[in-house]
């Protein structure tokens, strides 16, 4: 979906002047040419240099770090033809300059495309390769989860998929409980198959929203969230949904999640988005990483981990643990 959102007033932006502003968590820089405006990413991809404080001039913007030079209204780099930023639509409505961006997926178009693809998330030695370290973090959590409650008799495992990480903790504990949650039906339908094979314990699957799913208070040892929380949206669904991952802990539980995660400082992001690509061309090509990077433009709203952490913190868990982070991943936890 697209949506024209305002961010600055006309007669704040002069002719022949530019300015960063900030919209639905993005940055943006935005330009007026000769009464025209225009929008193009902020962070420049040499340094993170941020655009809308650069010299305009005859329609190019000179980055203020080390000077690489943009069209503005294309977004292409002269500079480095290989490294162009995003340009956004923009338009003027009653003496407001608006950016038109594209919405998120919806909860219904995330589970359409996850109910397509269960079979990339069956292989447990595998992990999932469009992640940095999957198969690492897949073993750390179990290993963590394991020594942390060795006697725990119910596991939740939130946004499941195919449930690699429930077979990966009952390697370490078996006989669970398992409660296996996703919003995609064909996902959990495999998940069960799968879990039920190799636990005596009770295997119970949910088809629900993580946002929307009851999940009661004091029911499980250990929950893990592997790659479903960066759908959350505002803060305060990743709040209510903490929350509620803290409830549904009994006394000395402890959640584990591996995710995408991404960074405070533009220019830090920049570099760690920069290295994640060159990961995704390594194990296959340019165009997959564009494909992957696409999906995660559409659909994901990734948070850091010190928010993660900070807000573990403010829900109630005693204590937050960090087991890995390499670029845009992080494996981490914490104990109610
Ligand atoms: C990237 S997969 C990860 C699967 C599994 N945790 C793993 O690491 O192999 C994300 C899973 O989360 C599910 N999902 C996405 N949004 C969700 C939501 N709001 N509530 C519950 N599940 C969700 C998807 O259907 C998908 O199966
Ligand atoms: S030219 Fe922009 S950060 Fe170096």
């Amino acid at each position: 979906m697209r949506e024209f959102i305002s961010v600055t007033d006309v007669a704040s932006l002069p002719p022949g002047h530019g300015r960063t502003v900030h919209v639905r968590g993005r940055e943006l820089a935005v330009f007026n040419l000769n009464g025209e405006f225009f929008a193009i990413d902020n962070t420049c991809p040499h340094k993170g240099g941020p655009l809308g404080a650069g010299l305009l001039k005859d329609g190019r913007i000179f980055c203020p770090l080390h000077g690489w030079e943009f069209e503005v209204q294309t977004g292409v780099c002269i500079t480095r033809p290989d490294r162009p930023v995003k340009r956004y639509p923009t338009q003027v409505r009653d003496g407001q300059v608006q950016i038109c961006l594209e919405t998120k997926s919806t909860v219904q178009q995330i589970r359409q495309r996850f109910d397509q693809d269960v079979e990339r998330f069956s292989h447990l030695e595998a992990g999932n390769t469009a992640q940095v370290d999957s198969v690492l973090s897949l073993e750390l959590i179990a290993e963590a989860a394991a020594a942390a409650n060795p006697t725990a008799q119910a596991l939740l495992d939130a946004g499941c998929g195919a449930g690699n990480y429930s077979l990966k903790v009952l390697e370490r504990l078996p006989g669970l409980n398992v409660t296996l949650l996703d919003v995609s039906q064909p996902m959990l339908e495999r998940a069960k198959e799968r879990v039920s094979a190799v636990t005596a314990g009770i295997v119970c699957a949910i088809q629900a929203d993580l946002r929307q799913a009851e999940l009661g208070v004091a029911q499980f040892d250990i929950i893990v969230a592997a790659a479903v929380l960066h759908h959350l949206r505002t803060d305060e669904e990743w709040r209510e949904v903490f929350v509620k991952l803290h409830q549904a802990l009994k006394s000395g539980g402890t959640l584990w999640i591996y995710d995408l995660v991404e960074h405070a400082l533009p220019e830090i992001q920049g570099r760690m988005w920069e290295r994640y690509g060159g990961y995704l061309t390594a194990i296959k090509d340019e165009s997959y990483r564009d494909h992957v990077f696409d999906y995660i433009e559409r659909e994901d709203t990734p948070k850091s981990l010190t928010f993660q952490l900070d807000l573990l913190r403010a829900v109630g868990f005693s204590e937050v643990e960090v087991l890995h982070k390499n670029t845009c991943f992080a494996a981490f936890g914490a104990r109610k």
